[in-house]
This record gives structure tokens, C-alpha cells and sequence, in this order.
């Protein structure tokens, strides 16, 4: 059963204590991919206390040793198994006593477009809904229930694609179909969240209601990622793509911002 074992009621902190990022605990499910392991990186940079999440460890503990095994912890995890995810926030909350925010960058991308063989097309729906779907699914659903536990609520942010809301692209009957779901998911999730007056708290000195979960997606056109290189083999194609950097920047920027964008679209001047 979702939640159970969890024992949030000791759980506090202190604003005044925290920097925007430092001192925050972050889960970064698909850290050891592209995007994931710059956010991990950056996200420690800056202070925090990264869970390095996926399911194969050695690439987790590679980034963990890169990240001088300070302030990290890998927690080998299929974010698509609830009882995975379940172990994933307990064990964290067990380890750091809290958890801030849970960034979900799993998955990657398989063409399917309209010539795709029927079976290939079907099992590559499959798989893409699995990682970009089901994943999300599992640890929105999961987070969202921790964070209307813990008093001062918690972010989630969903790495998803520019192709979740475009259908002019082709290659991605599957994907952008996964990607669109998981969005939607996400629309419903902030929707009963907010709907819930009792579920955002009141910041007295801007006498404004501050909602205690907020959700966000990050929407990137083609990103100069390790394993993109084969998409943009010339210095000035990945120049031109969406640098990690810029996805990680702007969660940080945005980590404590109440008045959180609901979804931030990162183009490249390169398209593939
Ligand atoms: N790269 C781009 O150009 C680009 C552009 C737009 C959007 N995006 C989106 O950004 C996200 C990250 O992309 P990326 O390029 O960093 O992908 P990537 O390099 O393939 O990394 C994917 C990560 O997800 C993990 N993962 C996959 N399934 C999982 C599961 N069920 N449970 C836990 N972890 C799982 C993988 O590790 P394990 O296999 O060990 O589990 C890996 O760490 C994806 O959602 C992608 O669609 C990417």
C-alpha cells in the first residue's frame, strides 16, 4: 500500500536555514543518463544532497565517486514498480531525514512513424510507455502522496519534450504519445492538488497562498547530451542544441520560486 511506513510528522525545516538549493535533498531519477547526471552534478554543485536513481548501479556509482561520495547516495530503483519507488522515498527519508524535490529525466528515444513494422511499432510502445510514461506515473503519484505528508510540501519536475505537444515531427508517434500522457498525468495531479484548499498553506508576509507541492515539466528541443553525439556530430551542431546546463539552470533558479512556471520549453537552433 502507497505511503505505508512512512512517519513524516517529525519532518522540518527551517527556510531561514536554507540557501535556494543548499541544503535541499533531491532525487534525481535517471541520474546516470544525459540529462539526469548533469542535474545530479549541478544539484550538488550547488549543495544539495543528491539520491542518485536508475535501475543498472555501476554508471550511479561512477557519477557518486565523480561526485566525491559526499553528500550522495545510489539507490538502484525501476521507477516504473511502485514497491520500488515506495523503498526509494522511504530509504531516503530514512538517510537524510526529508526529501525536497524528486526530478524525473528517464528513458530515451526510439523513432516510430507511420512506415514502422506493426509488431516493432507495438513493442516500442510499450517500452516508451513504460520509461516515459509508467515512470513518471508511479513517482508522481508517489511523491505527491509523501509531500501532502511532509508539512512544507515538495517540487516534482518531469524532464518531457517538446514533441509532447507537437505532432509535426516525424519519428514520434510513440514517444510524443508517451511524453503527451505523462503530461496530461501531471496536468490532473496539479489540478486535484490545488483544488485542495487545504492542501496550500498561507505566507503571511506576502499574504498570498503558497501551494505546498508544486509541479513542473522542462520541455527541450534535441540536447547535447554524451549519447546524442551520433545526432549531432559537429562542434557547431551540439553549440547550437539544448546544453544541459540550461535545464539544470533553471530548475535551480526556479527550486524555491512559488510562483513556479508550469512548464518551461528549451528550443535548439538544430534540428535532426
Ligand atoms: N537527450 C535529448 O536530446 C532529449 C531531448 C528532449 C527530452 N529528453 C528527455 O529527457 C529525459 C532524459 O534523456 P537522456 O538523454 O538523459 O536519456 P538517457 O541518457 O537515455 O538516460 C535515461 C536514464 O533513465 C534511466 N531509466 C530508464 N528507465 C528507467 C526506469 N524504469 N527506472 C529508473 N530509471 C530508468 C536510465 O538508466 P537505467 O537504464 O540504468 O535505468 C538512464 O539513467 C528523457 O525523458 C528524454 O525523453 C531528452
Amino acid at each position: 500500500m502507497l505511503g505505508l511506513g512512512w512517519n513524516t510528522e517529525h519532518i522540518t525545516h527551517k527556510e531561514e536555514d536554507m540557501g535556494e538549493v543548499a541544503g535541499r535533498v533531491v532525487i534525481v531519477v535517471g541520474a546516470s543518463g544525459g540529462i539526469g547526471r548533469i542535474i545530479s552534478r549541478e544539484f550538488h554543485n550547488e549543495g544539495a544532497t543528491v539520491v542518485l536513481v536508475a535501475r543498472k548501479v555501476p554508471k550511479l556509482e561512477e557519477l557518486a565517486n565523480q561526485l566525491g561520495n559526499k553528500r550522495t547516495k545510489v539507490i538502484p530503483t525501476d521507477a516504473s514498480v511502485p514497491a520500488d519507488v515506495e523503498r526509494l522515498f522511504a530509504e531516503t527519508v530514512k538517510m537524510f531525514g526529508k526529501v525536497d524535490a524528486v526530478v524525473i529525466s528517464t528513458g530515451n528515444w526510439s523513432p516510430v512513424s507511420i512506415d514502422t513494422d506493426l509488431k516493432e511499432a507495438v513493442e516500442q510502445a510499450e517500452q516508451d510507455f513504460r520509461a516515459h510514461f509508467l515512470t513518471v506515473y508511479t513517482v508522481g503519484l508517489c511523491a505527491q502522496r509523501f509531500f501532502r505528508k511532509q508539512s512544507f510540501g515538495g517540487l516534482i519536475v518531469n524532464i518531457s519534450s517538446h514533441v509532447a505537444d507537437r505532432a509535426n515531427l516525424v519519428g514520434n508517434l510513440s514517444y510524443g504519445s508517451a511524453k503527451a500522457a505523462a503530461s496530461r498525468f501531471l496536468n490532473g495531479i496539479r489540478f486535484e492538488i490545488f483544488n485542495e484548499t487545504n492542501r496550500i498553506r498561507h505566507d503571511e508576509e506576502s499574504d498570498t497562498f503558497v501551494p505546498r507541492i508544486r509541479v513542473t515539466e522542462i520541455k527541450p528541443a534535441i540536447v547535447n547530451t554524451h549519447d546524442n553525439k551520433h545526432l549531432l556530430p559537429t562542434k557547431e551542431m551540439r553549440d547550437l542544441a539544448v546544453q544541459p546546463e540550461e535545464i539544470s539552470g533553471w530548475i535551480i533558479k526556479h527550486f524555491n520560486d512559488v510562483k513556479l512556471p508550469v512548464c518551461k520549453s528549451f528550443t535548439s537552433e538544430v534540428t535532426v
